[in-house]
């Protein structure tokens, strides 16, 4: 058996009719740039996560880069983000002219460790970006009591998170503003790059919005100079189509996942995933951990079974961060996470045959191993 990290084809077979008529609607009125579809996904997005606007964009990296033009961000300002996440959460902060502080993330959760926040804090210190990372809601409250404490922004990194709720509340509805991307593999995915920033701050939306549109709302009036961010015609009407089975996909990703750890309880020397008191966890990653990660890794491979390390250096750790001269002591929890962490396939499409199958090949090693 072979199975994929993740299967979009299997989705669009269920919503082909749909999808097929918008995007043929998207050439036939040349409506390739905003438009109709823009304002209507626009609209329906805000509607869904409970927010006065949506400021849609041309991918999720640019969501959190726009969110902190707006914000003010300006040089020899910090900003602090976890250690554990995509590069995009950070290498924006580093665009907008501000330095990274990063901080370590809780072993069992890998979100941002509220604990470990406070000690970051310098007179330089704007804002916090917490990540909702694999789809579990980072710990929202004591975040947000640190964020009032010291006046500082919050901008949600929601892009793994469509949907997660933190004490029943939607992730996204905490900060000042949250970032989400549409990139293809998202909970929420277009058939390209996509991205939006939703905030009930209306002088800060007008902001985002102007900026991600060459400093100006009206064409030839440039109050600014702003970059080009504009979400596709055919990525809006995609988006629309799919939103309304996103609370059905949500729902099939949390029956999979727990359907994994029932069966991998029992597996002694796997970890499953651990989701917090009162964090709802979308699943957009279902990751486990193991001592022997790389070879158990290998031997999923040689079965068919494609798996993903996410991320396999934290970011304090790549190159591309070098010249803040980290060490492993530094993010503890992270550092020790980037060499155990593994991504199975999980999708709303996954059927139990494919899962018994990953499992009995989990299974198989560690029983090879563990005797
Ligand atoms: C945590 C996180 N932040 C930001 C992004 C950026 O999104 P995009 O790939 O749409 O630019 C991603 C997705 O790749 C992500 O996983």
């Amino acid at each position: 058996m072979n199975i994929p990290f993740v299967d979009l084809h299997a989705q669009y077979t269920g919503i082909k009719t749909e999808i097929d008529s918008v995007i043929s609607d998207v050439i036939e009125k040349s409506l390739f740039v905003r438009g109709p579809y823009v304002d209507k996904f626009e609209q329906m997005f805000a509607e869904l996560m409970n927010r006065q606007h949506c400021v849609s964009c041309a991918n999720g990296t640019d969501s959190l880069y726009i969110a902190m033009i707006a914000l003010g961000v300006k040089p020899g300002d910090e900003v602090i983000a976890p250690a554990h996440s995509w590069i995009s959460t950070t290498e924006t902060i580093t665009q907008a002219g501000a330095k990274v502080v990063f901080c370590d993330t809780e072993s069992d959760t890998f979100t941002i460790d509220p604990r470990a926040i406070e000690a970051k804090i310098t007179a330089k210190t704007v804002g916090i970006i917490p990540v909702h990372l694999y789809g579990q809601a980072a710990d929202m409250e004591p975040i947000m009591e640190i964020a009032r404490k010291h006046k500082l922004w919050v901008l949600e990194d929601c892009a793994q998170a469509h949907l997660a709720r933190y004490k029943g509340k939607l992730v996204g509805t905490f900060g000042d503003a949250a970032s989400f991307s549409f990139y293809p593999g998202k909970n929420l995915g277009a058939m390209g790059d996509a991205g939006a920033v939703v905030t009930n701050d209306s002088a800060l939306a007008e902001k985002m919005a102007m900026f991600a549109r060459h400093g100006g709302l009206r064409k030839g009036d440039h109050q600014i100079e702003g970059i080009n961010s504009r979400l596709d015609g055919i990525q809006a009407a995609i988006l629309s189509v799919k939103l309304p089975h996103l609370p059905a996909w949500t729902a099939q990703r949390q029956n999979r996942a727990q359907r994994y750890s029932d069966l991998l309880s029992s597996v002694a020397s796997i970890e499953t995933p651990h989701v917090a008191d009162g964090r709802d966890h979308v699943w957009h990653l279902y990751v486990i951990k193991h001592e022997q990660r790389d070879e158990l890794a290998q031997h999923l491979a040689a079965k068919g079974i494609q798996t993903v390390i996410n991320y396999p250096v934290a970011l304090p750790f790549l190159p591309a961060y070098r010249r803040f001269e980290h060490q492993p002591a530094d993010f503890p929890n992270t550092y020790t996470n980037q060499s155990r962490i593994l991504s199975l396939p999980i999708y709303p499409e996954l059927t139990d045959a494919q899962m018994d199958y990953v499992v009995a090949a989990i299974t198989e090693f560690c029983e090879k191993t563990e005797s």
